[in-house]
């Protein structure tokens, strides 16, 4: 317990007198001699202005002179003094979790997506990576990065019809090589790896297109915009490409003995049974 210094005190009896409560201030000067007696001093203190005096002279002055009779410890004043916390605050504190949300989903990248059939061939290559790797580098079956898909089927053509039939399709049409026959390290056989299974009835055509224009541009490194693979990326694999649109609608089966020519572009047959090597060369 803190005596209360006595210039406070001083300064509290020159108050009282200023505003005409000579009459406390003697009460008030016994306050000083005791901290125990300082609960009777205030009490006195407070009792004082409503027993003297008429009501309106002590209200007015009332905020300067309260504090004066005993003083209230520091820190109670201060936690008086302190603003306290703002009714709306609550309701704005509690919407937080809703703004780390939004916060959250602003600053992470919103997923690529991809538009025509590189799109699409990047979902149904969920059927092929097992054996081929999720990145094209091979397992069961061959890699297709580093350019060795485009090395076995330099015709897009010639890769659909591997994959719709399958090493089963080839075996039973007594059909040894697929794709091309001078491929750098020899030609690869039906069967020689193991098993590729027919496609055909798994997936419909438009998908297995899409996911050869995966395995050719994506994993295997065809550059689309090369003089070399630009017309058929144009024609097969960008978006809008005509025959893979004319495939989407049906309007072009690609198991057809026929030859046709979409848009500007002259297609292989894929034909309705394997053919040996590339036919096209
Ligand atoms: C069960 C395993 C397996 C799955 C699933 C699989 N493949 Fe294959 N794939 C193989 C095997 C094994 C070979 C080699 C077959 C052979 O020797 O005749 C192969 C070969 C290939 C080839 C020839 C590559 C080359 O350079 O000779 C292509 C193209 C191909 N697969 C595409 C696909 C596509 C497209 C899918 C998915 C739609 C797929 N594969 C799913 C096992 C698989």
């Amino acid at each position: 317990m803190t005596e209360i210094p006595e210039h406070l005190l001083k300064r509290s009896r020159e108050r009282r007198s200023a505003i005409g409560g000579g009459d406390d201030a003697a009460t008030s000067e016994s306050a000083p001699a005791t901290t125990t007696s300082s609960t009777p001093a205030t009490t006195a203190a407070a009792a004082a202005p409503a027993a003297t005096g008429p009501a309106p002279r002590t209200a007015a002055p009332a905020p300067v002179a309260a504090p004066a009779p005993a003083p209230e410890p520091v820190y109670v004043q201060a936690a008086k003094r302190r603003k306290k916390i703002p009714f709306w605050a609550m309701a704005t504190l509690s919407l937080m979790p809703v703004w780390g949300f939004m916060y959250v989903r602003a600053i992470t990248e919103p997923p690529v997506v991809i538009a025509g059939p590189l799109g699409t061939g990047s979902e149904v290559y969920s059927n092929c990576a097992s054996c081929h790797g999720a990145a094209g580098g091979g397992g069961v079956g061959y890699p297709f990065e580093g350019q060795s898909v485009l090395q076995t089927f330099p015709h897009i053509e010639d890769q659909i019809r591997y994959v719709y039939y399958g090493t089963e399709g080839f075996n039973a049409a007594g059909v040894e090589i697929y794709g091309n026959p001078d491929r750098p390290g020899g030609p690869h056989i039906a069967g020689a790896r193991g098993v590729m299974p027919a496609f055909g009835s798994q997936l419909t055509q438009d998908e297995i297109v899409a996911v050869i224009c995966h395995e050719r541009y994506t994993l295997g490194g065809a550059d689309p915009t090369s003089t070399e693979w630009a017309a058929e990326y144009a024609a097969w694999c960008a978006p809008g490409a005509p025959v893979f649109d004319a495939i989407e609608t049906g309007e072009y089966d690609f198991t057809s003995p026929d030859a046709p020519t979409i848009g500007d572009v002259a297609i292989i047959p894929v034909g309705p049974a394997p053919v040996a090597g590339s036919p096209a060369g």
